[in-house]
C-alpha cells in the first residue's frame, strides 16, 4: 500500500511538475516523506477538493493524460490506513509539496 502512495504521488510530480526531490526525515515519533516538485502547484482553494474521486484541475494541464483523478484520494486514504497524514503545500519557489507522516509505532 505504501509503496502504491508513493508511485501516485512520484507520478503526479514527474508528470505535473516535471521531476521531484525526496526527502525522508526521522524524528523520534514520525518518518516523514516530503515529495516536492517545480510544476505549477495546487491553490489553495482546490487542496481539498483534489483528494474527490475523479476530480481533475483545469484540461490544459491536464490533456491526454488519461489519469482519472483518483491517485491522490488513494494515497490520502492509504496514509490515513497507516495511522499517518497528508498534506499538500504549494513551495515559495513554485511547485508541489507533498508531506507524508507515517508515525513510527502504532500508539
Ligand atoms: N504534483 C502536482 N502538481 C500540480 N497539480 C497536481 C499535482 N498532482 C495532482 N495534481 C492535480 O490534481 C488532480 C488530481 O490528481 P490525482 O492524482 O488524484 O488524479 P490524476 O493524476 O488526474 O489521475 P490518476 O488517477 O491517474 O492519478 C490532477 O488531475 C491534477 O490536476
Ligand atoms: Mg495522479
Amino acid at each position: 500500500m505504501l509503496k502504491r502512495a508513493l508511485t501516485n504521488l512520484m507520478e503526479n510530480a514527474i508528470f505535473y511538475g516535471e521531476r521531484c526531490d525526496i526527502r525522508l526525515t526521522e524524528r523520534e515519533d514520525i518518518v516523514n516523506i516530503e515529495i516536492r516538485d517545480y510544476g505549477p502547484g495546487i491553490p489553495e482553494a482546490e487542496r481539498e477538493r483534489v483528494f474527490k474521486p475523479f476530480v481533475r484541475l483545469e484540461p490544459s494541464r491536464s490533456r491526454n493524460t488519461g489519469g482519472s483523478g483518483l491517485g491522490l484520494g488513494i494515497a490520502r486514504n492509504i496514509m490515513h490506513a497507516h495511522g499517518g497524514e497528508l498534506r499538500l503545500d504549494n513551495h515559495n519557489d513554485g511547485g508541489l509539496v507533498v508531506n507524508l507522516l507515517l508515525p513510527r509505532k502504532n500508539q
